[in-house]
């Protein structure tokens, strides 16, 4: 479909590069050209120029020595051959009608040719200054140069120098002609080469603009040209970067939506199963009591899960508001530390609060920073044998307030410790969905902190730090 196109890339690149020569060759025509032939015409009179102020004295001698008409005739000649140039000298009479000219001698015909224009002749006679110009012959358009020359102060005669400029045309029409031909074949080259440049490049954006449709269609095999390095295999690898990318998000899309649905499906499927159980008539009230609070605890991780889901999808899509007020800390750590009392008491484990100091202020979201408090509070006793030690710490440190729950359990893996702020990672029996810490790490990040496991056998500590 590109190729149909009236206005394809290849055919706007091929156009430029024709019309930039084109261009390019009308300027040298029409700018250039002109130009040429004008200096040439004026070199030329200037050349005639300095051979005449350097012939006429010639004749003048002659003249000033009384020379007869026939010494005087070959001498004219002669100044003529040597400097290839039509030799006339003319008489300057100051009749009653102002000056005349009279051919006294001239080098290519008789005393009566009226062929030639005089009017530079004139010029410099009346002004008795070296005169030059254009004029026309019966040769066609010449080249003069008039020199005056003065027998007592006074303009008795001048000698005219004439040449020809068919040459300088001449030469003006070859170069013309050879710079045609150059720009004719210098347009065909434009043609050919932006042809076929373009014809490349156009290859290359079609490939793009096919791989971008197969990426956008959820295809994520498409093949960009990445083997050239210029802007456009630039743009082909940020493609295939984008779809690595888009791969890797699609993937955990999936993974997410898979395991999610299993862990709601999870306690679903047990609750069914032990509301089918209490339909039994025959169910003893102890049995009853039993499978009514399991079912019981079902609901409640149902509840807590879709709590949690709803809380990760809230972070990721970046609507979750945050409330930030001026907050003591260490209070807040007391106060979070306090809901635990019963759990503590049924896990047989002792929480220390250590603060550094009496107040520890900071700007921030209570609500949230107890949130993650209490998600690693809970790890901290779930995921731990019972009796294990627990100590909640908060310090305020170079313009950051670090909280810390530390406990003296089995520790973290290496391997684990990498993955326990992915959603649904869980490394052990206990019965948690493992949203726990990917909610705590997104909250922490939306408050522009960071939160950091050190684990090591026989110790884990998390810290949650925050700007203050
Ligand atoms: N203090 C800890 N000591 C040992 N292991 C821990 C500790 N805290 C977390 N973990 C490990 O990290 C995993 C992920 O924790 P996370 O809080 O995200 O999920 P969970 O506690 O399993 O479930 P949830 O918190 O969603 O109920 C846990 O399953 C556990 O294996
Ligand atoms: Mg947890």
């Amino acid at each position: 479909m590109g190729l149909t196109r009236p206005r394809s890339l290849r055919a706007q690149l091929t156009i430029l590069s024709v019309s930039v020569t084109l261009v390019a060759l009308l300027a040298v025509l029409f700018y250039v050209t002109p130009q040429l032939e004008s200096s040439l015409r004026d070199q030329k009179l200037r050349a005639l120029t300095e051979t005449a102020r350097a012939f006429t004295p010639q004749i003048a001698d002659l003249l000033r020595r009384d020379g007869n008409d026939n010494a005087i005739d070959t001498r004219v000649s002669s100044v003529s051959d040597r400097t290839n140039a039509r030799v006339t000298l003319l008489l300057v009479i100051d009749g009653t009608e102002g000056l005349e000219l009279a051919i006294f001698s001239d080098s290519y015909t008789d005393n009566r040719i009226t062929d030639l224009d005089l009017d530079v002749a004139e010029v410099a006679a009346r002004r008795g200054r070296v005169a030059r110009g254009l004029g026309a012959s019966r040769a066609g358009e010449v080249g003069q140069v008039a020199v005056p020359i003065r027998d007592d102060g006074t303009v008795s005669r001048v000698a005219l120098f004439s040449a020809p400029m068919a040459d300088v045309q001449g030469n003006v029409t070859l170069i013309r002609r050879e710079i045609l031909i150059a720009g004719g074949i210098g347009l065909l080259l434009a043609l050919l080469g932006g042809f076929l440049v373009s014809r490349s490049l156009a290859r290359r954006v079609r490939a793009l603009e096919r791989g971008a449709g197969q990426v956008a269609g959820g295809d994520f095999t498409a093949v960009f040209p990445t083997a050239k390095n210029d802007e456009l295999g630039q743009l082909a690898h940020a493609l295939d970067d984008m779809q690595h990318q888009l791969a890797r998000l699609e993937s955990a899309r999936r993974s997410f939506i898979a395991t999610a649905s299993h862990e709601l499906r999870t306690p679903i499927f047990s609750i069914g199963g032990f509301l089918e159980l209490m339909e039994d008539e025959d169910l003893d009230e102890e049995t009853r009591r039993q499978f009514v609070a399991t079912v019981r605890e079902q609901v409640a991780r149902l509840g807590k899960l879709a709590t949690d889901l709803l809380d990760l999808s809230r972070l990721e899509a970046g609507s979750l508001e945050l409330r930030p007020e001026p907050t003591d800390v260490g209070a807040l750590t007391r106060a979070v530390s306090a809901e635990f009392a019963p759990a503590l008491d049924k896990h047989d484990s002792t929480l220390a609060v250590r603060l550094r100091d009496e107040r520890i202020e900071a700007v921030c979201d209570p609500e949230r920073v107890a949130q993650v408090l209490r998600i690693l509070i809970d790890n901290a006793l779930t995921h731990t044998p019972v009796g294990t030690g627990v100590v909640v710490s908060a310090v305020r440190d170079n313009g950051a307030v670090r909280l810390a729950v530390s406990d003296d359990g089995p520790g973290i893996s290496h391997a684990a410790a990498e993955r326990v702020f992915e959603p649904f990672f869980t490394s052990d029996d206990a019965q948690g969905s493992g949203l726990g810490l990917a909610i705590a790490r997104e909250l922490a990040e939306r408050m522009q902190g960071s939160l950091e496991v050190d684990a090591a056998p026989g110790h884990t500590t998390f810290s949650l730090e925050l700007p203050a």
